[in-house]
């Protein structure tokens, strides 16, 4: 196992009670067809190793959060299968579309017991907002008016701990070519969280690499996805020699948070190293 992120050993550590354990998954890219490929990986497969490793570390989990690019073709069938999968964690789950998603076929078809695509959720002290950053048809993303005023009446109408989570990155992260796809208009997000001292994260997918920052106290936070890693402050499309993985956060009774990403031991199969975009 290795982590690279500040904190590690959340699952050995003790948390005082009230405090939440999370488990973000992002970046499936699932297909209708199960044995659909990215890169020359098997998404179904490397997704499933990814949940192998993080069953066999008994972490017990209170949420599971989903932050996009969930079924690579859109299709009923990739979400109905995931949201199989989701539904067997037997924890509450909260889903948000990335641009390979479509999402109203999202909404429609990934339907199961305990699996929400709602975009404001509350669990013990903290709320968790889910923000809809698509642009149909786009690679890059946006925050729309009617997520932005989501976004606001829910810090409003709550001083609870918020978790601010989205699919595409409201900052840079350093690579020049999926910088090019981020949130097109990230001040209105800072200006509405710099507003709101109970703020204490935002979390996305989309760059397929762990990323830590910084925004004032609010701790910013990307992971790596369940199948193909992008290799980190790079030009152009690069394709990682990192394994999948997970992110762990633990969500303390006092709003802060500790996270750490988890890798599974192994490279995917068939990964296309050279391959120049995805
Ligand atoms: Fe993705």
């Amino acid at each position: 196992m290795t982590s690279s992120t500040p904190d590690s050993n959340l699952r050995t550590t003790r948390f005082p009670a009230g405090t939440l354990r999370v488990l973000q998954l992002t970046d499936t890219h699932l297909y209708a067809n199960p044995v659909g490929t990215l890169l020359g990986v098997n998404t179904l497969d490397s997704f499933q190793r990814v949940i192998a490793h993080f069953r066999d570390h008994h972490w017990p989990l209170d949420l599971l959060l989903a932050t996009g690019d969930l079924v690579h073709d859109a299709s009923p069938e990739g979400y109905a299968l995931m949201a199989d999968i989701l539904s067997s964690f037997q924890v509450p789950v909260f889903c948000l579309p990335g641009n390979h998603d479509v999402p109203q076929a999202m909404r429609e078809h990934l339907k199961a017991d305990r699996v929400s695509t709602a975009g404001v959720m509350d669990r013990g002290n903290w709320r968790f907002v889910m923000l809809d950053s698509v642009i149909p048809g786009e690679e890059g993303g946006r925050l729309a008016a009617d997520q932005l005023q989501l976004l606001e009446d829910a810090l409003a109408t709550s001083d609870r701990h918020t978790l601010i989570c989205m699919h595409h990155q409201p900052i840079g992260v350093g690579s020049a070519w999926i910088d090019t796809m981020a949130i097109e208009n990230p001040d209105p997000l800072f200006d509405i969280i710099d507003r709101y001292p109970h703020v204490r994260g935002v979390l996305w997918g989309h760059v397929h690499q762990t990323f830590e920052a910084w925004h004032g106290d609010v701790r910013l936070m990307a992971s790596p996805s369940t199948c193909v890693q992008f290799a980190p402050k790079t030009e152009s499309f690069q394709v990682d020699e990192e394994p999948p993985g997970f992110r762990l956060l633990a969500l303390m009774p006092d709003g802060s948070i500790r996270s750490e990403v988890v890798r599974v031991d192994e490279m995917p199969h068939g990964l296309e190293r050279a391959s120049a975009g995805y």
